[in-house]
């Protein structure tokens, strides 16, 4: 199977899911450091990469030590999506993801994302076209339970299956509950049962889940907000020893968006970062607030220093 190519050097089956405005090249490359399986990019417009937009091309740069990494596309148009992946952009990607799963008004208005939950007709055009376009590379598709309830996920997974998909990404949660509620994982057997390797996601942040999904059929998982200012979550899943200092992941993640974007964009992305890294950690209340109201990298960089000295158990965080 290709998905078992894809996992064959990985300490464990653990994605990193997609997530608008922070898995960024930075971030996976960090992730990538603490032993992820797969990165998969921020959602990418299949039709502003056909129509060469410049800022989705500057979102299609990645480091080159994050491999392997998939690109995750959206759209409806069959033709668009398949025509999207030949962009030589995104044809270094080890394999493509196609967001079937975003409840987001916009993109579902538009008739991409779980909008196409409820046109598994469509959904099939759109994966069969793109998996022709790719050939012998990987396709996944990422999708939810369903739009207000878990009834067509079997049938939703076995048209992926048809259609082409090598294996699937499934947030277990409804678009109407958007991200609240927790994630259902009743389901998780009959769609396993499919034959095509599913990874859930949906709440994951210990090893402990990941073992029981993964002992209830699941290939692997995908992990999102569970990482985030927690990229060492993968090296505990794989029970590997991990250090991590904060400063320098924090000034690596501020280097490397700084060699793409400007300074503005770099500020508000890292900020998101540096407030998930602080949050729990005590008397970092004043600094987080800092963090938010700064309009500058050095600054920020500063403030995490700062807090550091006064603070310098935080300084390194491992499982020692
Ligand atoms: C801020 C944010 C941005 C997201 N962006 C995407 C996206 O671009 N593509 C996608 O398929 N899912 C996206 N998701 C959904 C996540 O990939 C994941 O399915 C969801 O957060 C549940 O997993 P978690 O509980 O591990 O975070 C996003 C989620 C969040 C919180």
């Amino acid at each position: 199977m290709l998905v078992d190519k894809i996992f064959e050097n990985a300490p464990t089956r653990t994605i990193l899911a997609p997530m608008a405005g922070y898995t960024d090249m930075a971030f996976r490359h960090i992730c990538r450091q603490f032993g992820v399986g797969l990165t998969v990019t921020e959602m990418i417009s299949s039709k502003a990469v056909t129509m060469n937009n410049a800022v989705t091309n500057s979102m299609l740069l990645r480091s080159p030590s994050d491999a392997p990494c998939f690109v995750q596309i959206f759209g409806h148009e069959p033709d668009v999506m398949a025509q999207s992946v030949l962009s030589p952009y995104l044809s270094g990607y080890e394999g493509v993801d196609i967001n079937m799963g975003c409840p987001v008004r916009k993109i579902v208005g538009n008739g991409d994302g779980s909008a196409l939950l409820e046109n598994p007709q469509l959904a099939s055009k759109c994966i069969s076209a793109v998996k022709q376009a790719i050939g012998n590379k990987p396709l996944s598709v990422k999708y939810r339970l369903g739009v207000s309830d878990d009834l067509g996920v079997v049938d939703f997974t076995k048209m992926c299956k048809d259609s082409g998909a090598d294996f699937v990404t499934v947030h277990f949660r409804t678009r109407k509950q958007m991200y609240a509620g927790t994630a259902d994982y009743s389901r998780l057997e009959q769609i396993c049962s499919v034959g095509l390797p599913v990874f859930a996601n949906g709440d994951i942040c210990t090893k402990e889940q990941y073992d029981q999904l993964i002992n209830r059929g699941a290939y692997g998982v995908a992990i999102g907000r569970g990482a985030v200012g927690k990229p060492y979550l993968f090296s505990q899943i794989a029970n590997q020893p991990f250090c991590m200092d904060l400063l320098e992941v924090i000034t690596l993640h501020a280097q490397m968006l700084l060699e793409v974007f400007n300074a503005r964009v770099v500020c508000n992305e890292l900020k998101k970062h540096v407030v998930a890294y602080l949050k729990g950690m005590r008397k970092a209340k004043s600094t987080i607030i800092a963090v938010n109201s700064s309009k500058d990298v050095q600054q920020i960089l500063q403030l995490v220093e700062q807090f550091l000295e006064e603070n310098p158990i935080y300084k390194r965080i491992s499982n020692d």
